[in-house]
């Protein structure tokens, strides 16, 4: 069983495919894409896992194929992981009309599209994700990039991919922790877009993360129709966009004053960050006290980390932390841009918050 969801982007729309064993079928469902020999890049934790059903898959379909395995972790992200993947690019002679396959979590399927976007001025390629993060969030919506000293993500391009085949079997294989990161952003399209959804998720959260696959289905399927939908309205950015990166300001602090260390895995910033993004709206008048202590509890139960004194090690300072937010975003007379809530489920830029509001939310 498995499940379409369009992006609807007139002649770069694609479909997400959602179910279980998927990798079977990704030979078929490529098949209208792939010109000449296909390289399908992946990491080599995942390689191990699932690059051999997925080449079979594709064998079967007559497509031929060129593994390209790259080392996992986000320093692949980076000017040296893109010089080595576009060489290996060449050399499998991709040319204009040929389609790239990233296989993996969000470091490979943002290095793969940006390396698409830009070799010979363009080439396809299709998304397999196989963390929770990258099927709910990275693969889908055309963000490529790679990390640079200056800050994550800072080089880069929208370069939309023309499938994405989501198999949550292959999450069976993923270490927890990386699936709970992954389950903060789920969360966190209930606390921007849907109370409902977050009501399901109260119910059935905890299924999913026992590895559910009528659950996990849901929530990858529901959080990419939301992506979708949100990205079709405002592809590049310019408005509604930004609101899912609720969270994602203080999210990013906490990674940057914590060193981008194992410390904190980005979904767990995301964690807590959005749960200092209802804190903050509570502090301004704008949301129920309620409805973040609500959201804070699920995460915690779900076991993930919901306020900064749940990180281990030193505790990262208010102070330390405006800064980097500083850094991120610019302070214009004392204030800062975030995306608050007025309640869960209603989410909403407000670029005139006072540093002050946001002092206390960190120091409490
Ligand atoms: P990741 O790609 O580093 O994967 C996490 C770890 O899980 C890696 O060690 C990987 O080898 C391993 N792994 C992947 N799939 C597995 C599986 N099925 N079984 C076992 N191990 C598996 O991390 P991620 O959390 O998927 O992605 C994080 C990246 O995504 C960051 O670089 C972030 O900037 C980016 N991101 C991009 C967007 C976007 O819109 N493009 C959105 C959010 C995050
Ligand atoms: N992950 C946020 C976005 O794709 O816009």
């Amino acid at each position: 069983m498995s499940e379409t969801i369009r992006v609807g982007l007139g002649d770069r729309s694609y479909d997400i495919h959602v179910g279980e064993g998927l990798l079977a079928q990704a030979g078929a469902l490529l098949a209208p894409f792939a010109r000449g020999a296909v390289p399908v890049v992946t990491d080599s934790h995942v390689a191990k896992l699932h690059l051999d059903p997925l080449i079979a898959s594709l064998t079967r379909a007559g497509i031929k194929t060129v593994p390209i395995v790259l080392s996992p972790g986000e320093g692949t992200k980076s000017f040296a992981g893109l010089e080595r993947l576009t060489t290996e690019l060449l050399r499998a002679n991709v040319d204009r009309g040929g389609l790239i396959v990233a296989l993996g979590g969000g470091v490979i399927g943002d290095l793969a599209g940006f390396a698409a976007g830009v070799l010979k001025r363009g080439v396809d390629f299709a998304q397999i994700p196989t963390t929770l993060l990258s099927q709910v969030d990275s693969s889908v919506g055309g963000k490529t990039a790679i990390n640079v000293p200056e800050g994550k993500n800072l080089i880069g391009m929208f370069h939309q991919p023309r499938v994405v085949i989501a198999d949550i079997a292959t999450l069976k294989t993923l270490p927890k922790r990386e699936l709970l990161a992954g389950y903060a952003e789920v969360a966190k399209y209930g606390a921007l877009g849907d109370a409902k959804f977050f009501d399901w998720l109260a119910v059935n959260g905890a299924k999913a993360l026992a590895g559910d696959a009528a659950a996990l289905a849901h929530i990858v399927a529901h959080s990419c129709q939301m992506k979708a939908d949100i990205v079709a309205r405002d592809e590049r950015e310019t408005g509604e966009r930004a609101l899912l990166n609720l969270g994602h300001t203080f999210g990013h602090a906490l990674e940057a004053t914590t060193g981008f260390s194992d410390r904190l895995l980005h979904g767990e910033g995301v964690a807590i960050g959005t749960v200092l993004a209802m804190q903050l709206s509570v502090k301004l008048g704008l949301s129920p006290a309620a409805d973040a202590a609500r959201f804070a509890k699920h995460l915690k139960d779900a076991g993930l980390p919901a306020s900064i004194a749940d990180i281990p090690g030193p505790r990262p300072g208010a102070e330390a932390l405006i800064a980097a937010m500083a850094h991120d975003k610019k302070v214009k007379d004392g204030k800062l841009t975030f995306v608050l809530v007025k309640g869960l489920g209603h989410a909403f830029t407000s670029r005139d918050v006072p540093l002050d509001a946001v002092r206390a939310v960190l120091s409490s």
